[in-house]
């Protein structure tokens, strides 16, 4: 099944062309250099952006096609696949901004109209939480050549259900059973702030720059956790997450703070409290994984037994800091984790393409595109009925 995907959730213009599972061809446009001077997402900028872009971008992901494939695979003439080929579109739906979801909804329903396609709707989170499944040329040849621990490469096929996935964003923080794929519960969520946010904000009071959370980490790196902020929820008995608080605290204590802010300082403070923040997400990981087998969590009864997986995805995920983490906490319940390829970490439509891919393979395909709407706030265990 060939199919293009499109992502215009927030602030990236994406496409991509998949064959089944595999990624033929995969294309990011960034609006962070539109954003950054506003600190922050401006939604009707981002939608003018997305407008301006896409048929560009998806141009673009058709055109390299050619170029990735050129004689990788016998008998198969990519350089021809257009629109006509395709056998489906995939759009994110939700969650995300409205009016940037809007944008990439229209040229989906556009494009279906016009070449009689089919029309799937993915939700966002559950792109993030396949994205370590994405098979691209180059990964599968790195696999083949690079990786020694042949139980750390994400493949479909090897899970063995249920695991649990760890998402963090700029807009979620969630631990969620993965029952199958297509078949989620949400065990723990952000109450308020989500971690990349709060990245991002305590960037914004330091005058670091957007998106704050890879200039933390960076920073974090050459210093030490040494300023002591609360960690959030500790006290909790759920699994879910809450970040205004710290970002609160922070503040105060940059507010109270009387020594010299220099590099140092700065540097000390971005490790305190990226430590601070990743204990928190270890412990409610870690409490998870322990309750398991107990089968009760949040009064939910968890048929099926222990994890054997930990799935990560989402944007924070490119912080190693956070990766090691989750790593040495698999290592301790002796489970494996699965992280995408550092591409895949951020927005992307070639996770779109996969999630849309096996919905597919379930025949749910929308029955009426003129029903489909933006769904802002479509949870990732809520199924939509089109
Ligand atoms: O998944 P994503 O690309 O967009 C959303 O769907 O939200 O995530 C973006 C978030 C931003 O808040 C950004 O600051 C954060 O991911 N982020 C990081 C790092 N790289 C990106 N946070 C911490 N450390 C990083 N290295
Ligand atoms: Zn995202």
């Amino acid at each position: 099944m060939l199919i293009l995907a499109i992502d215009t959730s927030c602030d990236e213009t994406s496409a991509a062309v998949s064959r089944d599972d595999h990624i033929l061809s995969s294309v990011v446009y960034s609006q962070i250099e539109v954003h950054k001077k506003w600190g922050g997402v401006v939604p009707s900028l981002a939608r003018i952006n997305h407008e301006q872009n896409i048929d560009n971008v998806i141009n673009i992901a058709f055109n390299r096609i050619k170029k990735n494939q050129k004689s990788k695979i016998k008998n198969q003439k990519f350089g021809k696949i257009t629109l006509n080929d395709i056998d489906a579109v995939a759009v994110t739906v939700g969650p995300g901004l409205a009016i940037a979801l809007e944008v990439g909804i229209r040229k989906a329903k556009e494009i279906c109209e016009k070449f009689n396609k089919k029309f799937i709707a993915v939700n966002h989170m559950e792109g993030h939480l396949l994205s370590a499944f994405i098979k691209a040329e180059s990964k599968i040849k790195n696999q083949k050549s690079k990786i020694k621990n042949k139980e750390d490469i994400a493949n479909i096929e090897n899970l063995n259900f249920p695991g649990v996935g760890v998402l963090i964003s700029g807009g979620h923080t969630q631990i969620v059973k993965v029952n199958a794929i297509g078949k989620y519960e949400i065990l723990g969520d952000t109450l308020d702030d989500a971690a990349g946010e709060a990245f991002d904000k305590v960037a914004k009071m330091l005058e670091l720059g957007y998106p704050g959370g890879e200039i933390v980490e960076q920073l974090a790196k050459d210093g030490e956790p040494i300023y002591q902020l609360p960690i959030p929820m500790l006290k909790s008995h759920d699994y879910n997450f809450s970040f205004s608080g710290l970002k609160t605290a922070a503040m105060y204590f940059l507010r109270n703070y009387s020594g010299v802010k220099d590099k140092q300082f700065i540097s000390d403070f971005c490790a305190s409290f990226q430590f601070v923040l990743i204990d928190s997400i270890r412990r409610k990981l870690e409490k998870c994984l322990t309750d398991y087998p107990a089968r009760i969590a949040c009064g939910k009864a968890l048929a099926g037994g222990p994890a054997n997986f930990i799935l990560c995805g989402g944007g924070v995920m490119n912080n190693l800091a956070i990766r090691k983490m989750i790593r040495q906490t698999a290592k301790k319940f002796g489970i494996p984790a699965y992280f995408p390829e550092k591409k895949y970490n951020s927005d992307n439509a070639a996770m779109i393409a996969l999630a849309g891919f096996y919905k597919a393979k379930r025949n749910e395909f929308v029955r009426d595109i003129n029903k489909v709407d933006r769904l802002p706030n479509w949870e990732i265990d809520d199924p939509i009925k089109n």
